[in-house]
């Protein structure tokens, strides 16, 4: 109901409306028109109909909620790259293990949709799980490769769960740009990847992890931690700052730019390593020895509580790909 009373509000204000300069100048001031929500994927479908009828180019934004300071961020480049702004809503259910936090994965929509809305953004897809996923689903997009280590062999059908959703996202959607962050570094090697594979017409960009005051990446996971396993989740930054200073001052083994942070890691007692690897950027090839550029991955549990981060090791003075 509300989400109907919405939309006919919204079809007043339709992105077609406004040119993009004016909105971008007033939207980070005035909270203005109540945020477009959509729940169907035929009033998703219909609505973008229409507002590419008028050229506008779409950016797309997927999110599973309970939105912080790097999904904002994410929105605020679909803001600057796209006139018309989709922000998806969904916890996937598809991507969580059978024994994960799909139940417990916090939820909070009225505040997504006031935060989103100071934004500027133009419209929130915001299906259930029934809609994406309807009685007799079958079918799953696999991506191989990039999915079998790291995350990929400690949730196995994770990468499955996310490449499906981001697929039907970009089907019904068609975005000209999707938005993803570099947090969650091998799901975005693996929507890249997919997206070339099967040719879609999406620009896949990807944007800088944001971070808590004291280093740890912010994730809505972290709302399940206490107040100790919240002070003991800042090592896995600092154990990757410490990896690239060692690389900083000449380093180049990769065993020996793991082993650093893995020792960070283990002094903390709740704090339990599932993976720190040093791999190619593109490929997520391990690699022995870091010759231009690499990025370090970090997952861990604490409690829990399964944590994940990453950072680019770059040689100085030898920038660019071989
Ligand atoms: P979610 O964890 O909600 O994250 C949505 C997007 O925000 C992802 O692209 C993620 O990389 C990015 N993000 C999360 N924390 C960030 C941070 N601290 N700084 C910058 N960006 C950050 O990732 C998912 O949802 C889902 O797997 C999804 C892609 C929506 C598919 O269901």
């Amino acid at each position: 109901m509300v989400a109907k009373k919405r939309g006919n509000q919204a079809k007043k204000a339709s992105p077609g409306k406004k040119p993009a300069k004016t909105r971008k100048k007033s939207a980070s001031k005035v909270p203005s028109r109540p945020v477009k929500q959509i729940r169907k994927v035929r009033e998703m479908k219909k609505y973008l109909k229409e507002v590419r009828s008028r050229r506008r180019k779409v950016v797309l934004v997927p999110t599973m909620g309970y939105l912080h300071e790097g999904h904002l961020s994410l929105v605020r480049e679909a803001r600057r790259l796209g006139s018309v702004v989709v922000v998806s809503l969904f916890v996937n259910p598809v991507q969580f293990g059978p024994n994960e936090d799909l139940d417990r994965y916090p939820r909070d929509i009225r505040r997504d949709l006031r935060k989103l809305r100071r934004e500027g953004v133009d419209v929130v897809f915001c299906p259930d799980a029934a809609e994406m996923y309807p009685e007799r689903y079958q079918t799953y997009v696999d991506v191989t490769e990039v999915t079998r280590d790291y995350c990929g062999a400690s949730r196995p059908s994770h990468f499955r769960g996310v490449a499906t959703v981001v697929t039907k996202l970009f089907t019904i959607i068609q975005p000209d740009v999707a938005i993803f962050g570099e947090k969650d570094f091998q799901q975005l090697v693996v929507i890249r990847r997919m997206a070339q594979d099967l040719a879609l017409d999406v620009l896949v960009v990807g944007m800088p992890t944001v971070r808590e005051e004291d280093g740890l990446a912010m994730s809505s996971r972290n709302a399940y931690l206490s107040p100790a396993q919240r002070q003991q989740a800042t090592t896995i930054y600092r154990g990757l700052r410490k990896a690239k200073q060692l690389l900083d001052s000449g380093e180049r083994d990769a065993a020996e730019l793991a082993a650093i942070a893995v020792d960070l890691l283990r002094e903390e007692h709740d704090l339990v390593i599932d993976y720190v690897a040093v791999c190619d950027p593109e490929t997520l090839e391990r690699i022995p020895e870091v010759e231009k550029e690499a990025v370090l991955l970090v997952a861990v549990k604490v409690g829990d509580t399964r944590l994940i981060d990453n950072i680019r090791l770059e040689v100085k003075g030898a920038r660019g790909r071989r």
